[in-house]
C-alpha cells in the first residue's frame, strides 16, 4: 500500500461508491479503493456483504470463488466463509475442527443508497451525503455505469468544481459558444453538508440530445446553476431551466489508487417522464466523456499544496475544495478526538 492518497487514514474512513446495486448479487465481484481489494456479494436476505477480496489460507481472490448455501466458497481449497465473516469449514480438515482463529474475514462497512453500493475501508467518520430529491416523488432518479477511468479522484473532482472548463472541453455539448468570462463567485453552505456556489450559464442547446435534457428547444438556453461538493471527492451540480425543469448531477469519484478511479454520476429530474431515461442520460454521458478523455491526460495527483499550482479568481471553488480537502486529509489532534465513538 502506497500513496499520498492510499496512505491517508481520513480517506479511509469515507464511503465511497463501488458499484451500482443492481450489479451485486448472488455472485461475488471485486471492486478495489484505495488500493484494497474487496469482493462483495449479496445474501439470499438481500444484504451486502463486503470483505477483503483475500482468502486468510493463501491469498486467493475470493471475487473468483462461489456462493454455496449463503456462503463464499474460496476457489482455491474451499474454505468457507458465513455472511458474518467467519470461516465456517476448512474441507482439508476433519469434521468438527474449528477453523483457526486468524481464518475468518474482517467486513468492510457497507449501505446502500441512491441505487449504488457504497464502502468504507476504514470507521466511517461521516453519514453519507444526502440529496434530498432522493425521496420526493416530482423526481427521477437514472443511474450510470460505475467507469473505471485513467485520473486521479483528486483532478475529477477538482474539474467537477471548476466551470471554467466548459467553453473548451465541453465544445462538442453544452459548452460550445460559452462565455468564458466567469461573474464574481461567492462561495457558502448550500443544502445539507453541500457547500458550494450559485451561478447563472447560457448554455449551448443546438443539438437534439441538449434539447432532450433541458426539455425545451432553441440554440441557447439559460441554466441556473449550483456546484457544491462534500468531502473528499462528491461533487453536485444542480441545474434549473427557466421552463422549472431541475436536473440535478452527483458525480462521484473513487479512488482505486492514487491516480486510477471510478466514476460514476447520478441524475435526478422533475420532468412529466415522457422521454425515456437513456435519452435523458446521453447528453450527460456525452459530457461525460469529454472529462474524462481530458483529465487522463493529466497525470498524478493534483498538487495538495495550492502554491503549486496557479489559480485565479475563477477558479475559487475549486481552490476552497482543495484546500479543504487537505485539511480532512491532516485533522488536528483535536478533529481526531472529536471523531473518535465516545
Ligand atoms: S487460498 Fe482460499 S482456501 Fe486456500
Ligand atoms: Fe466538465
Amino acid at each position: 500500500m502506497s500513496g499520498i492518497l492510499c496512505d491517508n487514514k481520513a480517506l479511509a474512513d469515507a464511503w465511497y461508491a463501488v458499484a451500482r446495486s443492481i450489479e451485486v448479487g448472488a455472485s461475488p465481484v471485486k471492486a478495489t479503493v484505495l488500493q484494497r481489494d474487496i469482493v462483495l456479494y449479496r445474501t439470499a436476505a438481500g444484504d451486502i456483504v463486503a470483505a477483503p477480496d483475500r482468502c486468510p489460507h493463501r491469498e486467493a481472490p475470493l471475487s473468483a470463488g462461489t456462493i454455496e448455501d449463503g456462503c463464499l466458497v474460496c476457489p482455491y481449497h474451499g474454505w468457507t466463509f458465513g455472511a458474518d465473516g467467519k470461516c465456517v469449514r476448512v474441507p482439508s480438515s476433519a469434521e468438527g475442527v474449528p477453523a483457526p482463529p486468524k481464518a475468518h474475514l474482517n467486513r468492510y462497512h457497507v449501505q446502500e443508497q441512491y441505487g449504488l453500493v457504497f464502502v468504507c475501508i476504514g470507521e466511517p467518520s461521516a453519514p453519507l451525503f444526502t440529496i434530498d430529491q432522493d425521496t420526493d416523488p416530482a423526481f427521477r432518479r437514472i443511474n450510470t455505469p460505475v467507469e473505471p477511468w485513467k485520473a486521479s479522484a483528486t483532478r475529477m473532482a477538482d474539474n467537477f468544481c471548476d466551470i471554467t472548463h466548459f467553453p473548451y472541453v465541453h465544445v462538442g455539448t453544452f459548452g460550445r459558444g460559452q462565455d468564458t468570462l466567469v461573474p464574481k463567485i461567492e462561495l457558502g453552505p448550500l443544502d445539507n453538508s453541500w457547500y458550494g456556489y450559485s451561478y447563472a450559464v447560457k448554455a449551448n442547446n443546438d443539438s437534439s440530445l441538449g434539447s432532450l435534457a433541458s426539455g425545451q428547444t432553441g440554440d441557447v438556453v439559460d441554466r441556473q446553476m449550483s456546484t457544491g461538493f462534500d468531502l473528499p471527492f462528491n461533487v453536485r451540480s444542480t441545474i434549473t431551466y427557466e421552463n422549472g425543469l431541475s436536473h440535478i448531477i452527483l458525480m462521484l469519484s473513487t479512488p482505486i489508487d492514487d491516480v486510477n478511479s471510478y466514476f460514476t454520476f447520478v441524475i435526478w429530474r422533475n420532468d412529466d417522464f415522457s422521454v425515456a431515461a437513456e435519452d435523458v442520460i446521453r447528453f450527460d454521458m456525452a459530457i461525460g466523456a469529454e472529462d474524462k478523455r481530458m483529465l487522463e491526460l493529466v497525470p498524478g495527483v493534483l498538487a495538495l499544496d495550492l502554491t503549486e499550482t496557479v489559480s485565479v479568481q475563477a477558479d475559487k471553488c475549486s481552490v476552497e475544495w482543495r484546500r479543504q480537502l487537505i485539511a480532512y486529509m491532516n485533522p488536528t489532534p483535536t478533529e481526531m478526538l472529536a471523531k473518535q465513538p465516545a
